[in-house]
């Protein structure tokens, strides 16, 4: 796509407050062309403070990695939608398979977090994507797209971002061949333009490194990655970022 490219960082439950810190300072040093690339970093909710501090005045932006699907009340351990815009997140990942499979997360709840955010002006990240089962029986292209309509169907907004990211990819060094992300990244551009969406973003997330990242991002359809393991290493988002 011509847009600039997004590049998301899912650094997980990984790095403690030094070693956190640590990257921090060091990516803010990296050169990159800035008018090309936005840069979102997603940590831990407890990293939030420290990191709005090392960030500030650079051009690297928060993200959540998840919320609750309600506003507040009786949930022990969760967090709010609120908090994450009070510690300055400007999007958030939703529905990561993570939260899916560890948190029993299911699409009705999901499509409440969508709508929390678009309310509060954060931008969803949305991830869909197959088991390794659903790829083998061919019912890949079904299952991603009823997680795609009930998600965000008729959900009405103005910008969004989905990231195709299947469960066989995430941390296992594997990554789908580039025909096979073609097909997935067509099949969700077209549900988005459908349903009349103004501004989005298509992004491929799935052992993204240094290697693959040009190739991935250079699809025609794709404007950018959610990056986990690799995100969490300073030589390869360097090389990431200033390949831009
Ligand atoms: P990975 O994770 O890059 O370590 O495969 C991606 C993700 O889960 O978002």
């Amino acid at each position: 796509m011509t847009q600039n490219t997004l590049i998301v960082s899912n650094w997980k439950m990984n790095l403690n407050f030094i070693q956190a810190k640590n990257l921090a300072i060091n990516l803010k040093k990296i050169k990159y062309n800035k008018a090309k690339l936005i840069n979102v970093i997603c940590p831990q909710f407890l990293l939030l403070p420290t990191l709005n501090e090392v960030l500030v005045k650079s051009d690297f932006i928060l993200g959540a990695q998840d919320f609750h699907h309600d506003l507040n009340g009786a949930y022990t351990g969760d967090t709010s939608i609120e908090l994450v815009k009070d510690y300055n997140c400007k999007y958030s990942i939703i529905g990561h398979s993570e939260r899916r499979i560890f948190h029993n997360e299911n699409n009705i709840m999901i499509k409440k977090k969508v709508r929390l955010c678009l309310d509060n002006f954060i931008i969803p990240i949305l991830c869909v994507g197959e088991s390794i089962e659903q790829r083998k029986k061919n019912i890949y292209k079904e299952f991603i797209l009823k997680q795609l309509t009930e998600c965000i169907q008729k959900i009405d907004c103005k910008e969004l971002v989905v990231a195709y990211e299947p469960i066989w990819s995430i941390g296992t060094g594997i990554t789908p061949t580039v025909e096979d992300i073609i097909e997935i990244s067509e099949l969700i551009f077209s549900f988005l333009k459908k349903e009349k969406i103004d501004k989005f973003r298509i992004l491929y997330g799935g052992s993204v490194n240094s290697f693959n990242f040009s190739e991935i991002n250079a699809l025609d359809k794709i404007s950018g990655a959610l990056i986990g393991g690799a995100s969490l290493k300073i030589d390869e988002m360097e090389k990431i970022l200033t390949s831009c």
